[in-house]
């Protein structure tokens, strides 16, 4: 994918960084107010009640804290969790094996839910439904269906594409969540965790000038608090003031807004190639040479979110606020 530093998927170099600093307790999962209070609820009232958990299906952009959550879910409920994804269950047979394999109260986590096929998906109605697994032995007319006993779960699914979830698999969740970005002020919160844990002295000007720069996204937040660690280690004294985040971000080409060289690109190519658009994102990719995913992916639901862009029918055009951005900080 891309390596662009501000890309909101999951990188080789954050491994190390969000295995150290994903946390597993409510109490350090900043933000999503609303998301926690309610599951807090749901949690206790099935302890206390001696069952499982619903159902639970969370989406959003990458990096907002799908995987965090349910992990602090299956914490919270002393659960055990097996965790797969769409792509990794090819066929049938292997849902059916994951399936068979759980105990009772586990958690199944399936991530990118969305791209299970339609066949698997199927096995999947009855066993969320009823805990049951139907299960097709022999070929032809000869075939017999028989139906297996599956212990009671919790199935949490994570996409960042609802819009591709089939209706009767949405249906079949009893809570449905939905992850936004997070405010400034959330992420610098977020960072001055994730800087007690690195051991690495942060100030207050410092957090909110990366916090500005993060998109809205926990885990550009914590990539960018890295590479400005290395800064200001090498650099300065270590510590990370604001004049060292600026100088930092600055270097990597991440402006104050957040927009990378890309991004200025594309809000640059549809003013002036465009006279600001209506374009269509392919059109638009092919002027500047790009693929029409970078675009579509990491640039465009940013753009959108702070209002630099607006879609129309007809394609996206830049707002005015874009084009002042564009001449404070052209960059
Ligand atoms: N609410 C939060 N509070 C503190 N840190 C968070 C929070 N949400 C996410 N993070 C941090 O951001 C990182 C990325 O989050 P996570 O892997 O849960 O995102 P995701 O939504 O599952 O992304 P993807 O769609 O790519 O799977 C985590 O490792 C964690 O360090
Ligand atoms: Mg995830």
């Amino acid at each position: 994918m891309s390596e662009r530093i501000i890309a909101t998927d999951f990188k080789e170099e954050d491994q190390d960084i969000e295995l150290k600093l994903r946390p597993d307790s409510f109490e350090g999962y900043i933000g999503q107010e609303k998301i926690k209070s309610n599951m807090k609820v749901f949690i206790q009232a099935a302890q206390q009640r001696g069952e499982t958990l619903d159902h639970v299906l969370l989406y959003g952009q990458p990096g907002l804290g799908k995987t965090t959550l349910s992990g602090i879910i299956a914490n919270q409920m002393r659960a055990k969790i097996k965790a797969t994804s769409g792509p990794a269950i090819e066929r049938a047979g292997d849902m059916a094996a994951v399936l068979n394999e759980l105990n009772e109260g586990d958690i199944l986590f399936i991530d990118e839910i969305h791209r299970l096929n339609r066949s698997i998906e199927e096995i999947l109605y009855p066993a969320m439904e009823d805990y049951v697994l139907d299960i097709v032995i022999g070929k032809g007319p000869s075939a017999k269906s028989i139906r297996l006993e599956l212990p009671k779960f919790t199935l949490i699914g994570a996409t960042t594409r609802i819009g591709l979830l089939t209706a009767p698999l949405r249906d079949r969740f009893g809570v449905i969540h939905h992850l936004e970005p997070y405010a400034v002020e959330e992420l610098i919160q977020i960072l001055h965790r994730s800087a007690r844990v690195l051991s690495v002295e942060m100030m207050e000007e410092g957090a909110a000038e990366i916090a500005r720069r993060s998109r809205g996204t926990p885990r550009i937040a914590n990539r960018l608090l890295k590479r400005v660690r290395d800064f200001a280690q090498v650099r300065y004294d270590g510590v990370i003031t604001e004049d060292v985040a600026k100088q930092s971000l600055n270097l990597l080409e991440v402006d104050p807004m957040g927009l990378d060289a890309l991004d200025k690109k594309m809000l640059r190519a549809i003013i002036e190639k465009f006279g600001g658009g209506p374009v269509g994102l392919d059109t638009l990719a092919a002027s500047i040479d790009e693929e029409c995913d970078t675009l579509e992916d990491v640039s465009e639901p940013y753009l959108l979110q702070i209002g630099f862009i607006q879609r129309t029918p007809r394609g996206r055009i830049v707002t005015e606020l874009g084009r002042g951005h564009l001449r404070l900080s052209p960059g």
